[in-house]
């Protein structure tokens, strides 16, 4: 704001010792007595230069700091929206694409809404302190000034709506370039092996050519837009706005000082709806693009807790988990992957899902750690139903161990750590951990471990079956009543296998309720129970001994004699 307005008086203070000047050139006074006139004029210039650079300065700091702040700020609202979201959403959505629009699109948006205010109060002002002193020095020759302002107005608007269009395009294909290169590093190995970099740089360069593409067609019409607006407001108003000031000089009618008073208040003029005209395409191009960030922030996850939900203290839960009549659709899809599913698991007892390859085992785990909801029946845990309960409550009430062991890349003992909160500190949670790892028969190579080393990405520097056993050490770690194991021994050799098989009934001895799906006999062969499903169906239920006894036993015929013994 004082930036418009010392320019403005620093252009009228000019306009003044040069008109005093000419005075005393045409008077032919002693030149000495204009050094005399002019000095104050010339002592306020410099003050106001003054002020006008170090308001500058800290008007240049201030809004850079909002601007950065607004920026992390747009990012930490937008990573707290999306990590709540349901595991069914990152599915549907690319992880390259979410982190691109995390640090792309909130960059853009910040970029124009930082800047808006800013620009708004600076170019405003500019505007009407350089009209009002403008139309002082000579109501005419401004008005023929603005007479082109209706017609540039409109195509600045024009300019807005190709600008916002071009806008959203440039983002989403941003975000399948990224998507794209982060695919390919994730699967590094699979696209060596396969012998596919070629197709990946082609597939990249394809992504990379489609965003360029984009940004040309953006640039071509916004600058063709900009470049009429331009040329009517400034270029094409100039010739007779310069004739007509020489008219009204020669009449007498307009000082040198006053001309060049004038000039400079209108190349203010300009620059100030020029700055203007940029930032309403800006903040039209910001508008479109925030409609898909405000999609993302102001998403409701499929999964949550009710207002209402019931508080369940860990201290309170015996651990009884029990499915009736549950079916589940994944989300676009056509085919049940459950149906009408009833089995229980009571504390102090070893359950395992057992059933051919896309049976169904992964998808009642899911939905007995509540990752997803099932569209018909009920999943209650001590005879709540799921959906009633707050949602961390009863994630502090589960141990899992997924079929894909899911590690971070910090030390060994915060994986094994990650989201215990049974003893936050001290030698407790130390113990607490070093025993989980004993249980998961973890201790040899753990302790053969730098302790402070990251493992790597997702765990990268171990062994499959050490990322597993780490997996399993993390869910009995967090002492949790209920484990739900998805094939956690499928990587293991044949005597660490019935280790760990032994261990989960220990813990279920111990009073836990543990479900398990399994492929492997020597963990099957442990537990109190078997549930057979067979295409999303429970097809048979019973301890193993009963199961091979009966005469037409499915899991006699199908699935004991295709088990893995190591
Ligand atoms: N995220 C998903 N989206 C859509 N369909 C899925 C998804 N996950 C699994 N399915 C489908 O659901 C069905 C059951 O899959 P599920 O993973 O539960 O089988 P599974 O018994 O665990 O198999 P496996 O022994 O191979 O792990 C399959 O037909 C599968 O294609
Ligand atoms: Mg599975």
């Amino acid at each position: 704001m004082s930036l418009a307005g010392t320019a403005s008086l620093r252009a009228f203070l000019t306009g003044r010792l040069l008109d005093i000047a000419l005075e005393f050139a045409r008077n032919g006074s002693d030149p000495s007595g204009a050094f005399a006139a002019l000095a104050p004029i010339a002592g306020l210039y410099f003050a106001c230069a003054l002020y006008g650079y170090m308001a500058n300065v800290v008007q240049g700091i201030l809004f850079a700091l909002a601007r950065w702040k607004m920026s992390m700020s747009m990012r930490q609202k937008l990573f707290k929206a999306l990590i709540r979201q349901e595991v069914g959403f990152f599915e549907q959505n690319s992880s390259g694409a979410l982190v691109s629009r995390l640090t792309n699109d909130t960059d853009q948006l910040q970029n124009v809404l930082n800047r808006a205010p800013e620009t708004l109060v600076t170019n405003v002002m500019r505007l009407v302190v350089s009209l009002v002193l403008m139309a002082q020095q000579h109501v005419l020759l401004t008005l023929v000034s603005v007479a082109p302002l209706p017609l540039a107005f409109l195509l600045v608007k024009k300019t807005g709506k190709v600008v916002g269009r071009y806008g959203v395009l440039q983002n989403d294909s941003l975000a399948r370039v990224n998507a794209v290169a982060s695919e390919a590093i994730a699967n590094v190995r699979a696209v060596q092996i396969a012998g596919a970099e070629k197709t990946e740089v082609e597939e990249y360069c394809q992504a990379t050519n489609k965003y360029l593409k984009v940004i040309e067609q953006t640039l071509f019409k916004e600058t063709a837009l900009r470049f009429v607006s331009t040329l009517l407001n400034d270029a094409l108003s100039d010739v007779p706005l310069l004739c007509l000031s020489c008219w009204f000089i020669a009449c007498g009618q307009l000082t040198m000082g006053q001309f060049y008073t004038y000039r400079t208040l209108l190349w203010s003029y300009r620059r100030g709806f020029r700055e203007l005209a940029e930032l309403f395409t800006g903040v039209s191009r910001a508008q479109a693009v925030s409609q898909r960030y405000f999609d993302l922030t102001d998403r409701q996850p499929s999964v949550s807790s009710k207002p209402s939900a019931t508080r369940l203290p860990l201290s309170h839960v015996r651990g009884t988990l029990s499915l009736q009549g549950v079916s589940f659709r994944y989300p676009d899809q056509d085919e049940w992957a459950l149906q009408d599913v009833t089995f229980d698991v009571q504390p102090g007892e070893v359950v395992a899902l057992v059933g051919a390859s896309g049976a169904g085992k992964s998808s009642v785990l899911r939905l007995c750690a509540r990752l997803a909801d099932p569209q018909d029946g009920s999943i209650r845990l001590d005879g709540h139903e799921l959906r009633d309960l707050d949602l961390q409550d009863f994630r502090r009430c589960i141990g899992v161990v997924d079929q894909e062991p899911a590690l971070f890349d910090r030390s060994v003992w915060d994986n094994v750590g990650y989201g215990c909160t049974l003893s936050q500190k001290g030698c407790v949670r130390d113990e607490l951990l070093a025993d989980a790892v004993a249980a998961a028969q973890a201790t040899k190579f753990v302790e053969a471990l730098p302790v402070d080393e990251p493992l790597g990405e997702r765990g990268s520097r171990l062994s499959g079956g050490q990322r597993q056993r780490l997996a399993i050490a993390r869910a009995i770690a967090r002492g949790a009543p209920v484990l739900l194991m998805d094939e956690p021994t499928s990587a293991l050799d044949g005597e660490t296998e019935e280790a760990v098989a032994s261990t989960l009934s220990r813990l279920a001895a111990q009073g836990r309720a543990v479900l398990v799906a399994a492929h492997r006999l020597r963990t099957v062969a442990r537990a109190h129970r078997i549930v057979m499903l067979e295409d999303g169906r429970v097809v048979e239920e019973g301890r193993r001994e009963e199961l091979l006894a009966q005469p037409n036993s499915r899991y006699r015929a199908t699935v004991e004699p295709s088990m893995e013994v190591e």
